[in-house]
């Protein structure tokens, strides 16, 4: 019986790790941007709702930046943002799962969000000063140059080139935690959830909803776009 017991596994228990608006804001993203992508394609009458989900993706990115300095401890980019050296050493002893103990974004993966961040910023900023010369124009590009207009469309569809790679690597970074280290990374980012130790869950840090201060900021940001373009 005694045998028996120490065989069994440690008993697992879960902690929150991503609040709710990380989650919804991860989710809404993914959704946004294929629309982005679906209604350019479509031609110049979708241009319309294109702009739209442009301008709500430039909100919703704007406060996941904001929720980086004030959001629960996970989110926070002092807490997944290290320096090269744990990087270098992350990803060399990635095989052998040596920092199986990181709760949050992994040292690799922190900087590879801060990557997606960015670019997923640049699409929408550099949007506002496009056009296509004829039909379509971004609010901002009536405001610059013909020169900067031009250069920002480019821009435009560069970042776009980009992102479309970043988010290839994304996911297929997120397919090799789960295939090669057996780490499913999606379960979390939907329910919020780890399982880890006894241990570790007692060591783990506090992480709340805050789905009110998510939404006062939310509405702050969109109401800042809505008077810089109006
Ligand atoms: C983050 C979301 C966005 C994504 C993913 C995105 C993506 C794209 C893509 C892929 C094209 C090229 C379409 C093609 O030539 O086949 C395009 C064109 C364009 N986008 Fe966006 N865009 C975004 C946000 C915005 C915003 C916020 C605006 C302005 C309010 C905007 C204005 C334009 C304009 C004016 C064009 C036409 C440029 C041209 O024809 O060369 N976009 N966008
Ligand atoms: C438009 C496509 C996508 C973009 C721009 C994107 C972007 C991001 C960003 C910015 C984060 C960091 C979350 C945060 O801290 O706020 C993240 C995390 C994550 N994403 Fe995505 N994502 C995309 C698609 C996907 C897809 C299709 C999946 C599922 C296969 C996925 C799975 C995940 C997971 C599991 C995490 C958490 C990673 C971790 O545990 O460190 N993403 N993504």
């Amino acid at each position: 019986m005694t045998a028996k017991r120490q065989r069994e596994p440690a008993a697992l228990s879960a902690v929150t790790v991503w609040d709710l608006p990380v989650r919804l804001f991860h989710w809404i993203l993914v959704g946004l941007l294929s629309g982005a992508w679906l209604t350019a394609e479509l031609g110049v009458d979708a241009m319309r709702y294109h702009k739209w989900i442009g301008y709500a993706v430039l909100v919703l990115v704007s406060f996941r930046i904001v929720w980086g300095f004030v959001g629960s401890y996970h989110a926070r980019f002092r807490h997944f943002l290290r320096p090269p050296s744990a990087v270098w050493h992350y990803a060399r002893t990635w095989r052998t799962g040596e920092h199986a103990g990181d709760l949050g974004h992994n040292p690799l993966g922190g900087w590879m969000v801060m990557a997606l961040l960015a670019l997923v910023l640049v699409q929408p900023v550099t949007g506002l000063f496009a056009s296509d010369g004829f039909f379509v124009e971004g609010p901002l590009a009536e405001h610059v140059s013909p020169a900067m207009s031009t250069l920002a469309t480019r821009l435009h569809h560069l970042n776009f080139t980009l992102l479309l790679l970043a988010v290839a690597t994304h996911v297929a970074a997120i397919l090799a935690y789960w295939l090669l280290r057996g780490e499913n990374l999606i379960g979390p980012m939907l329910h919020g959830r780890k399982r880890v130790s006894a241990d570790e869950a007692a060591a783990a840090p506090v992480v709340r909803g805050g789905i009110v201060l998510a939404a006062l900021l939310l509405s702050a940001l969109a109401a800042g776009l809505w008077l810089l373009l109006g």
